[in-house]
């Protein structure tokens, strides 16, 4: 995910493109850069660094370029850390393009291969350059092409997302935007175009917008009233001009009214964008490029420890079951805040994961610093690329998840847990400690998930939405789970005390018994997962044991399983999948009502009281 805008018209482009910018920067912000044609002039002005918006402005601030058509990118990287040459845009070989780009180029790999075999070099480490010389080498060989000839034939070679921006420096009053997966808009102004990643950027100087489709080719010219459109495909369509209503603060949310809600129903893309270009096909494998240097470490270990904080250390539960399961290999789970100050027996052989959406916590970050001095090998997996925890370990996985703006952590979690499934089922095959038939079943069932998400997300939606009518009264509740959904239990009690402020607490669902059960008085809420696996009758027990102390069950059960209203009050069905996978599932309810719940109460769901994004002290 990062911000792109692009403007040619009668405007200085550089104060506008900045503006924009600025309006884009939740969208991603490790680096920004912009690029224009400056007036009469034939060459490109590119500037670009590492940091925030800000900070490229101020740099900005005393040049003075009179320029009308530009492009501009806050970062959101993914492959390459945020530094400046990795900062978009970026300027094709033979400086012909300079492009900005949204999105993940899978097949950069090969196309940089093919483009060095024919003696073109990247200076960057992003896909993204590879892109644009890969363009810039496919018209070199056909000069007197069209670009409504060229791009077509040039992108059939690339796989992946991209909404790209870019300027040809023989055709200085035009933008180019090519469209696949990644947004972009067209705002169509009198005698001027501003294209960008959300209307944000666009509306204050019109309100009238294109939104490209998918495969789609705009060319901005002021030479024209309006932008020629086409397909990269043969499919061809008359473009609607529609009138934005959205205020700025609407369209940042995409049009939720949080972050976290966006968030939870973004998880199907987050999901997806984790998968992407890990999975081969025929036969079916997991490839995960960024563990491949250290896999013989991997494999040499006796026992794994996964650590992290909060919501990573739950996924780090789900992970010890997944990795146990799959891969056969002792993990043990450690609170990073606990492990790093405990003196633990740490050896060579040992490996070390720190677990973390923002990679910046800094109990997780210290505990990885000790385990590394002590000669273990340090992973992690982490979402903000070029965060301290991948930059201090030797190796890791990216989860792939966009910026996650809302405190309370969802769709991080939901990508943490396919980037643990993806890890142990490599770990699995590479060890041959897995069934064959269950490792490919498993991976046809991941590569469904973002679907079923999605289908569960909103289903379940209007039904959790009134239930929290009646739950946010309540002042203690509890949340049980079994197996691979005891750390969803877990999950769920965080979500539901960190933005609605009610206790609540999660235990494995046998724990009753051992204490907990005394809480149990008239009408206490009891949010059990209840999926008809292994440990269905048991948990059926432990709701009954509930129920007869006038306890109110809400079971999270398995889609067409009747049985389970015999004992539960209300029932929150997901779709049946193998047992591994199913946290991805169930915690979609407990998100979806922790969130409505804080509305409800009127707590400040995206930036809960005591509570920061990034925990960076101890
Ligand atoms: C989760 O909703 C919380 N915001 C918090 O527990 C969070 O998971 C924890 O602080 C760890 O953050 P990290 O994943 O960025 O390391
Ligand atoms: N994949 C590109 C990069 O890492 C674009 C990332 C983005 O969408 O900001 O530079």
């Amino acid at each position: 995910m990062c911000g792109i805008v692009a403007y040619t018209g009668f405007r200085q482009a550089v104060p506008l493109l900045l503006e924009g910018l600025k309006r884009l920067e939740y969208r991603g912000y490790d680096s920004a850069g912009l690029a224009v044609i400056s007036e009469g002039g034939k060459h490109f002005c590119v500037y670009k660094q590492a940091g925030k918006v800000s900070a490229l402005a101020r740099a900005l601030e005393t040049n003075g370029i009179s320029a009308r058509v530009g492009i501009a990118h806050t970062r959101w990287a993914t492959h390459g850390i945020p530094n400046d040459i990795n900062a978009h845009p970026h300027l094709s070989y033979d400086g012909e393009i300079v492009i900005v780009h949204n999105g993940i180029i899978e097949n950069y790999a090969s196309l940089r291969q093919r483009l060095e075999e024919k003696g073109i070099s990247c200076r960057s480490d992003t896909d993204t350059e590879v892109l644009v010389n890969w363009i810039a080498w496919y018209r070199q060989q056909h000069p007197q092409k069209p670009w409504r000839e060229i791009l077509p034939e040039a992108f059939r070679a690339v796989e992946g997302t991209f909404g790209i921006a870019m300027l040809v420096r023989s055709m200085p009053d035009v933008v180019i935007l090519v469209r696949r997966f990644s947004p972009l808009l067209i705002g169509i102004g009198q005698g001027e175009y501003i294209a960008a990643s959300d209307a944000t950027a666009i509306i204050p100087y019109t309100r009238r917008v294109i939104h490209l489709e998918e495969d789609e080719v705009a060319i901005l010219s002021t030479s024209r009233t309006d932008p020629e459109i086409f397909s990269l495909r043969e499919k061809q369509r008359t473009p609607q001009v529609e009138y934005i209503e959205w205020d700025l603060a609407t369209i940042e949310r995409g049009g939720y009214p949080h972050y976290m809600l966006k968030e939870i129903f973004e998880q199907p893309q987050a999901i997806r964008d984790c998968m992407r270009g890990r999975i081969r096909q025929e036969p079916l494998e997991v490839r995960l490029g960024g563990i491949s240097s250290v896999m013989d470490r991997i494999l040499a270990a006796r026992r794994l420890t996964l650590l992290g904080c909060g919501t990573s250390w739950h996924a780090a539960l789900v992970g010890e079951y997944l990795i146990e399961q799959l891969a056969r290999v002792p993990v043990e789970v450690e609170y990073a805040s606990e492990f790093r100050y405990r003196n633990p027996v740490i050896t060579p052989e040992d490996v070390i994961i720190g677990i973390s959406q923002s990679g910046e916590t800094a109990d997780t970050l210290g505990a990885l610093r000790m385990a590394k001095e002590r000669g273990a090998l340090v992973l992690g997996i982490t979402n903000v690329v070029g965060s301290s925890i991948p930059r201090e370990t030797h190796a890791g996985i990216y989860i792939h998840a966009g910026p996650e703006i809302g405190v309370a952590s969802t769709k991080a979690f939901t990508a943490q847990l396919t980037a643990l499934s993806l890890f142990a089922l490599h770990l699995g095959a590479s060890r041959y400690s897995i069934d064959r038939n269950l490792h490919d079943t498993l991976i046809e069932n991941l590569i469904e998930m973002p679907d079923l998400v999605n289908e569960t997300i909103h289903s379940l939606n209007p039904q959790v939405q009134a239930l929290a009518e009646k739950f946010a009264s309540v002042s203690n509740v509890l949340y049980l789970g079994r197996g691979y959904n005891f750390p969803v239990a877990l999950e769920g009690a965080l979500k539901l005390k960190e933005i609605s402020y009610i206790h609540a607490e999660g235990y494995p669902a046998a724990e009753m018994k051992h204490g907990p059960i005394a809480l149990i008085d008239e009408g206490m809420p009891v949010i059990v997962i209840a999926l008809r696996d292994s440990l269905y009758e048991k948990v059926i027990g432990n709701i009954q044991e509930v129920r007869s102390r006038g306890g109110w069950v809400i079971a999270i059960a398995t889609t067409g399983d009747k049985e389970i209203c015999h004992y539960a009050q209300e029932v929150l069905y997901v779709p049946e999948v193998p047992e591994p996978l199913s946290p991805m599932l169930t915690v979609l309810p407990m998100q979806l009502l922790a969130y409505y719940t804080a509305v409800i109460r009127g707590c400040d769901v995206d930036q809960p009281r005591n509570l920061a994004k990034s925990v960076t002290v101890e």
